[in-house]
């Protein structure tokens, strides 16, 4: 059982500002189902992010601006259902915020509504700032994604790190300062170089979550399937594997499909 599990019986925003004030890791895992998320939340993750991510691991999309609002308070409402004890934050899908604060808020609304998660996060600094004060003066929690963020992967053209020149790094250094001067309780750090981060992380009081943004920022954040080895394909520096179910998986398919050919099952114990 992790330690957090032991002293926070239900993880709000408060505990994660309490957390980064005593400089105790928050750990963050993304979930899309109710099988997951209560595996996830009895083993005590603080926050389980349900990614617009989603549109990769469960849909198969090659990035995550498919995903629509429905297909994503389907998988948060399956999300919600399961845990007792973490905080569910949800991503706001590709354009479903960037066009108007009006339209940003009615998103929100839906999610928080409809799925009964705990908050909202979305991607980009200055661009949305008055996006996030509307979702936020209406008492809905607001996540930052900031560095690498998927949803602009057109404009980025490739997922490599981001913020290495001054300017990019001066520009993100400014739009975490904004954010969290907005209101922000916490922002996702992806893929920036770890310096960087650790500034950022120093610079700010709310919580910075990093993926591939170094061990020098409150928490980290994978992706449920990349970490348990479900997922092969995507081998970034930043990734570590906790389990190869890719191959265990595979080998308990085969294991099950020579089982049922050779009529070994099911065997006389396994019938009525
Ligand atoms: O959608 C997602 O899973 C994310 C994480 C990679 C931070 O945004």
């Amino acid at each position: 059982m992790s330690t957090a599990k032991k002293e926070y019986k239900r993880i709000t925003i408060k505990t994660l500002i309490d957390m980064k004030s005593k400089g105790e890791k928050i750990s963050m895992l993304t979930a899309y189902d109710y099988t997951m998320a209560k595996i996830l939340d009895n083993a005590g993750v603080d926050i389980i992010l349900v990614g617009d991510s989603a549109s990769n691991v469960m849909a198969g999309h090659e990035t995550t601006l498919p995903i629509t609002l429905n297909e994503m308070i389907y998988h948060a409402s399956s999300v919600v259902r399961a845990i007792d004890r973490c905080l569910v934050v949800v991503d706001l899908p590709f354009g479903t915020y960037q066009s108007d604060p009006k339209e940003a808020l009615r998103s929100a609304i839906r999610i928080m509504k409809e799925s009964g998660g705990h908050a909202v996060k979305l991607e980009g600094g200055k661009e949305v700032k008055d996006s996030i004060k509307r979702i936020l003066n209406a008492g809905i929690p607001v996540m930052g994604h900031l560095g690498l963020t998927p949803q602009s992967i057109y404009k980025f053209g490739t997922y490599t790190v981001r913020a290495k020149e001054e300017e990019e790094a001066e520009q993100l250094k400014r739009d975490a300062l904004m954010l969290e001067k907005t209101g922000c309780f916490a922002i996702v750090l992806e893929k920036v170089p770890a310096k960087l981060a650790e500034e950022v992380a120093k610079s700010v009081q709310i919580p910075i979550i990093g993926i591939g943004a170094g061990s020098g920022v409150d928490g980290q954040v994978l992706v449920t399937h990349d970490m348990l080895g479900m997922t092969h394909e995507f081998n970034p520096r930043f990734l570590r594997r906790y389990l190869d179910m890719y191959h265990e998986m595979t080998n308990a398919f085969e294991n099950y499909i020579n089982d049922v050919k050779s009529g070994d099952f099911p065997n006389e114990k396994e019938q009525y």
